[in-house]
């Protein structure tokens, strides 16, 4: 018998739409792109089907039991730790999340929607579209994955760094999105930086007064969005005053590279040449990641069959 639930009887009809669909993505300044820093984009994303409120919220009902809906508590701050649960606080389900998700100060976040498989061909999608800009410097695009974010206003993402690069595309309302310089270690050490790759330690990372001036905040609408490179520090807002907008959606579309996998492997042997009482270069400056690298993944595999290490899926 077929469903009478809104949110599902759609579903024939969007993969059907999903599969016509054409999409674009492409730098605001294509001679000016760089895998390196942080550019403007334009997509179409917004456009797409499967990323519409109705079907993101049948999306988090196949991640909810999966504990990929993430959760925050009302009182997150931007510079405070980025604590999130598989749960709502408050103990409503999913539906009733998204039954109230255009009200003020709502939060909910879909991770790893690659889970699903027309998400991870959707992906995949996006990502064919920007191998030529991004494999010339980074060597081959290895996995896709994606996170999907709504929030209503005020809401905040507190600053953090991930481990991919991140085409960051919004889809629905506005927010404001602020990126540092991945290379700039005084805003996070390279030592805290290492320690989140190799660890997944996050407790240093933080932002501070001092240096939150160095960010550059971008306001972003449906069709525009930034990329941004593997550990950039990152965070986002949406003002009080936008409280009546209903829910702003952006999305993450996240991979690894070939050369990323090289840089978390000097990473690796980064932290033990300070073990033992040296102080590495950061990757990323110079000849010595190429030495480095292949020590590093050495490491790796002897870390995971003698001391049952399991890093994210493609990170190594
Ligand atoms: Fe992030």
């Amino acid at each position: 018998m077929k469903s009478q639930d809104p949110i599902a009887k759609n579903q024939d009809n969007r993969r059907k739409s999903a599969d016509e669909y054409r999409l674009t993505i492409e730098p605001e300044s294509p001679e000016d792109f760089s895998t390196l820093k942080l550019s403007g984009i334009r997509h179409n994303a917004h456009e797409h089907p499967l990323l519409q409120l109705d079907a993101l919220h049948e999306l988090a009902r196949y991640l909810m039991p999966r504990e990929q809906c993430r959760f925050v508590d009302s009182d997150l701050q931007i510079d405070g730790a980025f604590k999130h649960a598989s749960r709502p606080a408050d103990g409503r389900s999913i539906d009733e999340v998204f039954a109230s998700i255009n009200e003020s100060g709502a939060w909910v976040a879909l991770y790893n929607i690659e889970a699903h498989a027309q998400y991870q061909q959707l992906m995949w999608q996006i990502l064919e579209g920007v191998r030529p800009l991004v494999e010339p410097e980074q060597g081959q695009i290895l996995d896709a994955g994606g996170f999907v974010f709504l929030s209503t206003a005020p809401s905040v993402t507190p600053f953090h760094i991930d481990r991919e690069n991140n085409f960051w595309l919004q889809i629905k309302g506005r927010k404001y999105m602020t990126v540092f310089d991945w290379r700039d270690h005084e805003v996070v050490s390279a030592v805290d930086v290492e320690n989140f790759i190799v660890n997944r330690r996050l407790e240093n990372v933080r932002l501070r007064e001092e240096t939150r001036e160095r960010g550059i905040e971008t306001l972003t609408s449906p069709g525009q969005g930034v990329f941004f490179p593997a550990t950039s520090p990152h965070m986002t807002r949406c003002p009080e005053q936008w409280k009546d907008d209903g829910v702003s959606i952006s999305i993450g579309v996240v991979f690894y590279t070939e050369r990323m996998r090289e840089l978390a492997r000097v990473h690796q042997f980064n932290n033990v040449l300070r073990k033992v009482g040296i102080k590495p270069s950061p990757p990323g400056g110079g000849r010595s990641d190429g030495l480095k690298a292949p020590i590093g993944r050495l490491l790796v595999g002897l870390k995971r069959r003698f001391r049952g290490y399991r890093p994210p899926p493609g990170s190594y």
